[in-house]
């Protein structure tokens, strides 16, 4: 079952070209002169209609994938979206409009925090209070699950069945529906242009193919890499803007495959505090893609690499202030910002993956982890 890759965990890394091509076919595929959106996701139109805020409750690698989806949202469709823990969530909720969406994400669609969170959502709206008529809305690889019975609006994720602990296709799944999302709001809501709006549909169809060959590229690089940090003992990853929740990412693969502690920051923050961790012993990997914030990581990179860290560039520049800075590059193609996060997550997983292998560990089955967590 494991078509010749060592664990499954590979094998579904690999399987994500394909899971962005199943993505685009299912969501993108509503184009004609009457449509209002290009995008196709089967909801009801009223769960669009006069949308004033989203609320989205998530675990682990989904509520990585949520801010990811609210960097989205905020900048393409204008809404003002928040990302919580669903664990802090079902016990501190925020208020809400009468207009609010909940989104709730989880690949599995049995995390019990998550389940939680929407059932005190679900309950609050069979009251009687009137700012309680918002949607509920799921997210999910299993639209057959407990999530699937509670909400009554689903996107289902096209990942397929995912056997490793660690979540790889069905973020990167999750991460397709949030493009479909923001999009589909922002072609309703007219916030961007439909130039703009086809601009980034066209550049979404080139990502399985620039999947393919960071795939081919990495493989190896990562193999190298992981061969000299097999026994590092810590690692801090940053990003920013939409490639910060990459970061997040980033580090918990290789928690929780590894056993290496492992940081994510936003590039920022270093200096507010983490930069203090840094030496010789401490790499740093950093994602840089040219956008709104590239002259902002390098500075922060630079920063790190003056303490001494050893910098790990994920970046599709291979000169310049890029090749001066970082010891190692880990490039990806040079994509839109906007749709870097689904390239960039590649080597991050890869590294993780190769780093846990090369230490003889579990990779699929990593010490106490459970590939759905249902209980609190
Ligand atoms: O099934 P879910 O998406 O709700 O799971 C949430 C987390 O438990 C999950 O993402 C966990 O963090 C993974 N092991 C990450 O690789």
């Amino acid at each position: 079952e494991k078509q010749g890759f060592k664990h499954f965990m590979l094998k579904e890394i690999h399987e994500q070209p394909g899971v962005v091509r199943a993505s685009l076919d299912a969501y993108f595929n509503n184009f004609g002169e009457s449509s209002e959106s290009p995008i196709n996701l089967g909801l009801p139109a009223d769960l669009y209609n006069n949308l004033e805020q989203i609320q989205i409750v998530a675990c682990g690698t989904s509520w990585h994938a949520a801010l990811i989806g609210k960097y989205l949202i905020e900048q393409l469709a204008g809404i003002s979206t928040q990302v919580h823990y669903a664990s802090e969530y079902r016990y501190a909720p925020s208020p809400v409009t009468a207009n609010t969406l909940i989104i709730g994400v989880t690949q599995s669609g049995e995390t019990a925090d998550t389940l939680a969170a929407l059932a005190m959502e679900k309950e609050r709206r069979q009251g009687k209070e009137p700012q309680y008529q918002g949607q509920l809305l799921g997210i999910t690889n299993r639209s057959e699950s407990s999530l699937g019975d509670m909400v009554p609006n689903i996107i289902s994720t096209l990942a397929g069945i995912e056997i490793g602990v660690a979540a790889t296709k069905t973020f990167t799944a999750q991460l397709m529906a949030f493009y479909a999302l923001a999009l589909d709001l922002a072609a309703r809501r007219q916030t961007v242009s439909k130039d703009t709006l086809e601009k980034i549909i066209n550049g979404l169809r080139q990502i399985p193919k620039e999947i393919e060959a960071t795939l081919e590229t990495q493989e190896r690089l990562t193999e190298q890499l992981a061969h000299e940090f097999a026994e590092t003992k810590d690692f801090i990853f940053v990003g920013r803007g939409i490639n910060f929740p990459i970061a997040l990412e980033g580090a918990l693969k290789l928690k929780e495959i590894s056993y290496i502690h492992a940081e994510g920051y936003p590039a920022g923050e270093m200096k507010h505090g983490p930069i203090a961790l840094l030496d010789a012993k401490v790499p740093v990997v950093a994602i840089a893609i040219p956008g709104s914030v590239y002259e902002k990581v390098i500075s922060n990179a630079q920063e790190a690499k003056a303490r001494d860290s050893r910098l790990i560039g994920v970046t599709p520049v291979n000169d310049g202030e890029a090749a001066e800075i970082f010891n190692d590059l880990l490039p990806v193609s040079d994509v839109e910002e906007l749709l870097s996060p689904i390239l960039t997550v590649v080597p991050l997983q890869l590294l993780a993956y190769h780093i846990a292998a090369r230490r003889g560990l579990d990779v699929d089955q990593p010490r106490n982890l459970a590939k759905s967590v249902t209980v609190e």
